[in-house]
């Protein structure tokens, strides 16, 4: 039995009552499996989240009748293969209301996309003395790729502040925007903390000061309506795989003015338009930076997944994502022991946590034995660790085929592991 408190088991009435997560959770096959022999409970989206049926089959349609290279062939497969390629890139630009198809650059994921912008937009621009301000949230992969220009240029991180309960305060962010501040890099949504940043207003500051802005919306686009022009920045990437598409795809947006400028990042095929031995021309937009043969089913399957999500009520999605928060918060904190990591008042998507007496990962085994996934460590964003003089947490993130149920089961197996480890297991 768990600690749990009556009110923190009660979900909001109107969340449950306007989105029939039962209906949904019918299109994701893997959710009707058993692990341990227990039903799955699926919490680790931030990771990666699992891929509806119209996802698959779209990939299994391209793998059984349509496979060829693309761009290549006069040939009927090939021209199909294409077809369904760049139909994938018309639909990215409607869901993130880019400009135009030349701004959807199709890359592995948001990693990829940020070391390209550090290494095509900002390595030419940099001299000695230049900043590159990010914040203390930041995943890895919004640090490294600017820590690794930065050494080829003699620019300076520099790195603006959390408060206590891991928010970003966008007079903290403004005030290092300073005369060498040329890039402002920051997350939409952390994924270690759920914090949800002032993009809006950071990206303004950012452009009345010149500053050229890059948004890591990796965790961001399977749950906020993302829309690239009201938001303003220059570039805006996240990966296929956190919503709902296969892994090994993700879009750079760029805006085109800046992307024309840009040289390409990799040489190979399809990024050319003529090669001679002492001059080569370059593709056009936005072809000029996807170099070599492309993810083609797993682009496909980010195509049926924009698609996918247009099918759904998304206000009503993620109004139940939010009242999932909000049923997870209150089903933790009446744990003994457990302290919330992140408590910004503004959060979507996941809660991390510590509990006095266990360790995250002897927590994230216990759990696994009960059937419920979520991640364990340090989420890929070891500064916000340090910042909390944690060594890792527990992390508990959601999609909108998730359930109160599969939440209070989520307590009730944390509440047992704590019980283990405080009591021993008699
Ligand atoms: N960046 C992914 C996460 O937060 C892998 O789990």
């Amino acid at each position: 039995m768990t600690d749990i408190s009556p009110a923190a088991r009660t979900a909001p009435a109107s969340a449950r009552r306007s989105f029939d997560v039962g209906s949904v959770r019918r299109d994701f096959p893997v959710l009707a499996r058993t692990v341990h022999g227990k039903p799955l409970a699926y919490l680790d989206n931030g990771a990666s989240s699992q891929s509806p049926d119209a996802v698959i089959a779209a990939v299994d349609d391209y793998a059984r009748a349509h496979h060829a290279n693309i761009h290549r062939g006069v040939h009927t497969l090939s021209q199909e293969a294409t077809a369904l390629y760049e139909g994938a890139r018309d639909r990215l630009v409607g869901f993130i209301n880019a400009a135009s198809r030349h701004e959807i650059v199709l890359l592995r994921g948001a990693t990829e996309a940020v070391n390209l912008v550090a290494q095509s937009h900002a390595r030419p621009l940099l001299v000695p003395g230049d900043e590159i301000l990010i914040t203390h949230l930041e995943h890895h992969a919004n640090i490294v790729p600017w820590q690794i220009v930065c050494a080829q240029t003699g620019a300076k991180l520099v790195v603006a502040p959390i408060d206590a309960r891991g928010d970003v305060h966008a007079e903290a962010v403004e005030a290092l925007m300073g005369p060498r501040t040329r890039i402002l890099a920051c997350a939409h949504v952390s994924n270690a903390l759920g914090t949800v940043l002032p993009v809006a207003r950071l990206m303004a500051a950012a452009r009345a000061r010149g500053i050229v802005t890059l948004i890591d919306g990796a965790q961001a686009v399977a749950h906020l309506p993302v829309d690239v022009r009201a938001l303003g920045c220059d570039f805006y990437v996240f990966s296929g795989h956190k919503m709902f598409a296969p892994t090994g795809i993700g879009v750079l947006y760029g805006r085109e003015a800046l992307l024309e400028r840009m040289p390409p990042w990799q040489g190979g095929g399809d990024m050319i338009l003529s090669v001679e031995f002492e001059n080569t021309t370059y593709n056009s937009l936005p072809y000029k930076f996807e170099a070599g043969t492309p993810n083609i089913p797993g682009t496909i399957g980010l195509g049926a997944a924009v698609e996918y999500l247009g099918s759904l009520d998304l206000a009503a999605a993620h109004a139940h994502e939010d009242a999932l928060l909000r049923h997870a918060q209150a089903a933790l904190t009446a744990i003994p022991g457990l302290r919330l990591i992140g408590t910004a008042p503004r959060k979507l998507g996941l809660v991390s946590f510590v509990v006095d007496g266990v360790h995250p990962h002897d927590l994230g085994t216990i759990l696994d034995q009960d059937g419920i996934a979520i991640r364990t460590g340090h989420h890929c964003a070891m500064p916000v660790m340090d910042f909390f003089k944690v060594p890792a947490t527990a992390r508990a993130s959601f999609a909108f085929y998730n359930t109160f149920e599969e939440i209070d089961r989520l307590a009730a197996s944390v509440e047992r592991a704590r019980r283990m480890f405080t009591h021993g297991p008699g």
